[in-house]
C-alpha cells in the first residue's frame, strides 16, 4: 500500500483519561489504532470495547510498529519515556498532549515549569534522533475532547510543529479524531495551546471554537 498521511499507523501509549478518549475518537473516525499501556490486560479490556479497529500491543511492539506515537502520559513521565525508549523512537512522529501542571494544594492546578516555558519546547529539546514532535491533543479537557468530537460544525484542535513535513500526518490524525486542524505555528507557540495559554480550554479561550472563530482569534497568517 502506498503510504499516505491517512494510513500512517498510530499508537496510543498510556490509556488513562486522555489516551482512552484519543483512541475512541480515532476509532469513531474509522481510523485503526494500536493501544498500549503498562498493563496488557487493561489494554486488552479497553481494546475489546473499541472493537476491530483497535489492536493491543506491548509498548515496545507498539513503538516499533507505529509511525505516530501518542504519548498520553504526564509531562514528567514523557521526559523519562523519551530516554527509556530513545532508540525505538528514532525517526517517529511523537505527539505530546501534556500540560505541565500539578495540583496546587488549594484544589486547583499550578504550572510546574517556568511561567514563560512550555512543555512542548522542553520536550522538543529531548527528542530521540530523527524524531519529529507535534504538540496536539492537549488543548481540551478529556470530557470536552470526547464530547466535542465528530460534531457539525467541526470544532478546532490547535497544533504546533517545527517540522512542517509532518503537518499532513497531524492534520489527518486530527480530522480522523473528529476535529478541524489548526496550526498555530512552530513549537515556540506551544505555550499558547497548553493549560493557561490563550488558546486552551483552561486558559483565555475557555471553550471550543469552529474554524471561523479560530481564524478570528489567531489570524490566518499564523496558521499557515
Ligand atoms: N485529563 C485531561 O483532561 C487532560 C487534558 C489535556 C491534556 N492532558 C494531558 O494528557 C496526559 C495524560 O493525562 P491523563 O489525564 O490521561 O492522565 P491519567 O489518566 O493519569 O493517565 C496517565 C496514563 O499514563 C500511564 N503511564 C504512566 N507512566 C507510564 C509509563 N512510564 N509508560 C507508559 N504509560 C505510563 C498510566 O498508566 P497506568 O494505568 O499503567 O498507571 C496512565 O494510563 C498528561 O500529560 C496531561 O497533561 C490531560
Amino acid at each position: 500500500m502506498t503510504q499516505t498521511a491517512s494510513n500512517l499507523k498510530i499508537a496510543v501509549i498510556g490509556l488513562g483519561n486522555i489516551g482512552q478518549v484519543v483512541a475512541t475518537n480515532l476509532v469513531k473516525g474509522n481510523r485503526p489504532v494500536i493501544v498500549a499501556g503498562r498493563t496488557l490486560s487493561k489494554a486488552q479490556e479497553f481494546a475489546g470495547k473499541l472493537g476491530k479497529l483497535a489492536r493491543v500491543l506491548t509498548i515496545d511492539e507498539a513503538i516499533k510498529e507505529a509511525d505516530i506515537v501518542v504519548l498520553s502520559i504526564w509531562f514528567s513521565t514523557i521526559k523519562e519515556f523519551l530516554v527509556q525508549y530513545a532508540e525505538a523512537l528514532q525517526g517517529k512522529i511523537i505527539i505530546d498532549p501534556s500540560n505541565p501542571i500539578a495540583p496546587d494544594g488549594k484544589g486547583g492546578f499550578a504550572k510546574i515549569i517556568g511561567e514563560q516555558e512550555s512543555a512542548g519546547q522542553i520536550i522538543a529539546g529531548l527528542l530521540p534522533k530523527g524524531a519529529k514532535l507535534a504538540k496536539v491533543l492537549g488543548t481540551l479537557g478529556a470530557a470536552t475532547l470526547a464530547n466535542a468530537a465528530h460534531q457539525q460544525p467541526a470544532q478546532v484542535l490547535f497544533y504546533a510543529t517545527d517540522d512542517t513535513s509532518i503537518n499532513e500526518a497531524i492534520e489527518s490524525l486530527i480530522l480522523d479524531s473528529g476535529f478541524a486542524p489548526f496550526r498555530v505555528g512552530a513549537l515556540d507557540q506551544s505555550i499558547r495551546i497548553e493549560v493557561f495559554g490563550d488558546l486552551h480550554e483552561f486558559g483565555a479561550l475557555g471553550k471550543t471554537v469552529t474554524l471561523e472563530e479560530a481564524k478570528e482569534k489567531v489570524g490566518e497568517k499564523v496558521a499557515l
